[in-house]
């Protein structure tokens, strides 16, 4: 199957995989702000082919996560095993499925992961991340997968195992440029960026600490072929707008005006009550997640404590729009 080629460069800021969040609501939210590429929530490879293999072609809690529609794309699954085979498989079901591009978990310090020797636990046996990889390659046309890696667990093998993904046939490389045991702590080490962009002739993207759009085009200077935006989306999806901005040499004004945030929270609930799922035992994962979301969106401001306190009562679409349009007033 042919699909046009994912766009790799300064001026097509990713939406990094965040587990939890990038959800097909928060996707659109973050495509209409300038994201040129989405990335979905990891997806469990196993689940995925168990479900299938169980007639119901993933589990409900997996198949959710791949909920898509036409605006929302291009779209990178990203998927997580330790097993090639799984890897493997799930690919050719995605494939069949109309899916494109694919990316490998190479990152993820979770325990919940990690103690199942996937994610960033695959760092520690390279070898097995590399047939990993070279399984989902072998699964799908040239180009059409992806490696998103930290430097190591606890030492760096991102160098020597970048360069073996580049020559696996690997489309692109993702770094987040600290070791999966520092959680979040410490600071990136953009030298590693410098090095594995330099070294290899494969995109290579940025991730870490890029909270503001500014500091994403900081970090271009590092050679990265573009920019992952993670956390700093979650905050404030108008990060890739900001960004865009800043790359054209226009001021990107900082911290968004409330009419400018009331109007993007309110496209946010928009987009979750049409694109949430709607199980039928009656419950509201949506509407659920949206409460927890919103408050988020809010935080700097004065009235924030009461605001969440509110939104946990609240039980319907409706009444959270009337909080954030009340909230607003004030
Ligand atoms: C809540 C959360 C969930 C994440 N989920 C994933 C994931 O599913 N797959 C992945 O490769 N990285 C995941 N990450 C890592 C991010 O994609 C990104 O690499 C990391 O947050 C560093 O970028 P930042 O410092 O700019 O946020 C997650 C990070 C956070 C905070």
């Amino acid at each position: 199957m042919s699909a046009p080629s994912l766009p790799f460069g300064p001026d097509f800021p990713w939406l990094a995989p965040l587990a939890g969040y990038t959800d097909l609501p928060f996707r659109l939210l973050c495509r209409e702000q300038g994201a040129a590429v989405a990335c979905t929530e990891m997806v469990s490879a196993r689940g995925l082919v168990y479900g299938a293999r169980r007639g119901r072609g993933g589990d409900g809690g997996t198949r959710s996560l791949l909920a898509t529609r036409p605006p929302d794309a291009p779209l990178v699954v990203q998927l997580f095993g330790a097993e090639a085979d799984f890897l493997a498989e799930a690919v050719r079901m995605l494939l069949d499925e109309g899916f494109a591009w694919f990316d490998l978990n190479l990152g993820c310090p979770a325990p919940k992961v990690a103690r199942t020797g996937a994610g960033a636990a695959l760092l520690r046996n390279p070898r097995r991340a590399l047939d990993c990889a070279r399984a989902m390659i072998a699964a799908a046309p040239p180009g059409r997968v992806g490696c998103k890696l930290r430097l190591g667990w606890d030492r760096p093998v991102f160098a020597e195992l970048g360069k073996a993904l580049e020559d696996a046939g690997a489309g692109w490389l993702s770094l987040h440029p600290r070791f999966a045991c520092q959680g979040f702590s410490g600071m990136v080490r953009t030298e590693a960026l410098s090095e594995l962009a330099g070294a290899l002739s494969l995109p290579v993207l940025a991730s870490g600490d890029l909270l503001t759009a500014r500091e994403g085009a900081d970090r271009l200077r590092t050679g990265a072929a573009g920019v992952l935006f993670a956390r700093g989306a979650l905050a404030d999806p108008t990060i890739f707008s900001r960004y865009r901005r800043i790359l054209r040499g226009e001021e990107a004004s900082s911290p968004l005006p409330p009419g400018a945030l009331r109007a993007l929270i309110l496209r946010h609930l928009e987009l979750a009550e049409k694109f949430s799922p709607r199980p039928a035992d009656g419950r509201n994962p949506g509407l659920l997640k949206m409460r927890s979301v919103v408050p988020r969106y809010i935080r700097h401001l004065a009235g924030a404590k009461q605001l969440r306190q509110d939104v946990i009562r609240c039980g319907s679409w409706e009444h959270l729009r009337r909080l954030v349009e009340e909230f607003f007033r004030l």
